[in-house]
């Protein structure tokens, strides 16, 4: 019999990068990224600067076509944005087939999905109208799961509220009462979107761009992002960061007790928000979320003693020969969910927050993906499994 794995292995060269460490799938103009000294830019621009002078929905047309928008620019992207707020009544009725303690990641990720089956038909510009649907409708659907959880009727866009503070009011405003935007939560809000808005490769978007690869339609590529974004080693880990926190709260606060237990590779357990692929000094937007985190509690007077524990699980782990030699530091997501959780957000809805951010990043990546023409993805693989076997009939086999 032909050994195939031995031929192979003689007559071609399969290059083995588990989890693509050092492997460059693409080409890209959008997000510079130097993990040692810890530079994070969007199209040439510094994340310090764009955090603190840009709304989000600049940074989102800078990533998505390239250049900070001009005022002409930006009013119209922001119109377009707003006359796509409203989502097809239809996919309420998908939405109510949800059980009313689905993860709401799942939820978002089926409804952006089934927009591919009710936003077609539009050939001329059709991506172009997408990238807006998308970008209006999923803060808006985003606020259903929230308001399913408590039992509350939905709240339609508000035209009249920028992009962040009409989010802050789908989600908080009841028919009882009226709902004042707090200028404070909506500043944080925009500073937490700016910040989670692209970082190049990273697992979802790479995700987007394989899955756009094949010519799926966007919608099912932001869908498997959103998907990829999910789990608890990447945007899933905001949410885990403050289930761990809370344990450690509950638990008497002993952080000594879980930096052994991180240490500890039988434990399982592993200090959420802490350590990154790429960035091995430090997460130049952790810096700013930590500040941000502080300004926020202060502002709004409020006192959460889980953010004494972060405090001083990050000074314990600093300070560790384990984390100091495996360049272990916080990253964005260790500080991102005491920010949400000051400004109201539940904990399962982190990610979704994650989500809504990241979006743009994701559509600039699929629309570049698609500009470059790039081929399908298609990794290869070095097979190490049998080599060829007769097939044995069922009553023969022991
Ligand atoms: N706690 C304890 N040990 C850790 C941690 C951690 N959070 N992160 C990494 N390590 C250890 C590993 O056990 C490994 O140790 P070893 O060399 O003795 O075997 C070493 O550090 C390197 O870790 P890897 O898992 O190989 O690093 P990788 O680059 O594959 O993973 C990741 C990066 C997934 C972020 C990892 O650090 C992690 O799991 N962190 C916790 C989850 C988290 O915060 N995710 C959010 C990432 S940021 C984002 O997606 C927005």
């Amino acid at each position: 019999a032909i050994d195939i794995a031995k031929l192979r292995d003689e007559t071609g060269h399969i290059t083995i990068d588990s989890g693509y460490k050092n492997t460059g799938a693409t080409k890209s103009a959008i997000t510079f990224l130097d993990g040692e000294l810890g530079i994070l830019r969007y199209r040439g621009y510094s994340i310090e600067e764009l955090a603190e002078k840009a709304t989000f929905l600049e940074v989102a047309y800078l990533l998505i076509y390239g250049e900070l928008p001009t005022t002409e620019q930006y009013a119209a992207f922001e119109n377009d944005i707003k006359m796509h707020t409203i989502v097809n009544e239809d996919m309420r009725k998908i939405f109510e087939g949800f059980p009313v303690n689905a993860h709401p990641m799942g939820v978002l990720s089926a409804m952006v999905c089934a927009m591919s089956a009710f936003y077609t038909g539009d050939k001329a510009g059709a991506d172009e109208l997408n990238i807006i649907r998308l970008m209006a409708k999923m803060p808006s659907m985003a606020t259903w799961s929230y308001k399913k959880s408590q039992g509350h009727p939905v709240n339609y866009p508000n035209n009249s509220l920028d992009y962040c503070s009409n989010f802050l009011n789908m989600m908080f405003a009841l028919p009882v009462a009226p709902y004042q935007v707090n200028p404070v939560v909506a500043a944080a809000l925009n500073k937490l979107l700016i910040l989670h808005a692209d970082h190049e490769q990273n697992c979802s978007t790479s995700t987007v761009r394989l899955v756009g690869s094949s010519h799926a339609s966007l919608y099912a590529s932001i869908s498997a992002g959103i998907n990829a974004l999910s789990g608890p080693l990447h945007g899933g880990a905001n949410q885990e960061v403050i289930e761990m926190l809370e344990a450690i709260k509950a638990d008497g606060g002993d952080t000594a007790k879980y930096i052994a237990m991180a240490k500890d590779k039988n434990s399982g357990f592993r200090l959420m928000g802490f350590g990154h692929r790429v960035y091995k000094n430090f997460d130049p937007r952790a810096r700013i979320i930590k500040k941000a985190a502080d300004d926020v509690l202060a502002a709004l007077g409020i006192n959460d003693p889980v953010l004494k524990i972060a405090s001083e699980l990050e000074a314990a782990a600093l300070s560790d020969e384990y984390f100091v030699a495996r360049k272990l530091y916080p990253n964005v997501d260790f500080y991102s969910g005491i920010i949400y959780r000051a400004l109201g957000i539940p904990t399962d809805m982190f990610t979704v927050m994650f989500a809504i951010g990241r979006l743009p990043g994701w559509i600039a990546q699929w629309k570049e993906m698609k500009a470059n023409k790039e081929p399908i993805g298609r990794p290869r693989q070095v097979y190490v499994g049998a080599t060829e076997r007769a097939y044995v009939n069922i009553a023969d086999r022991k």
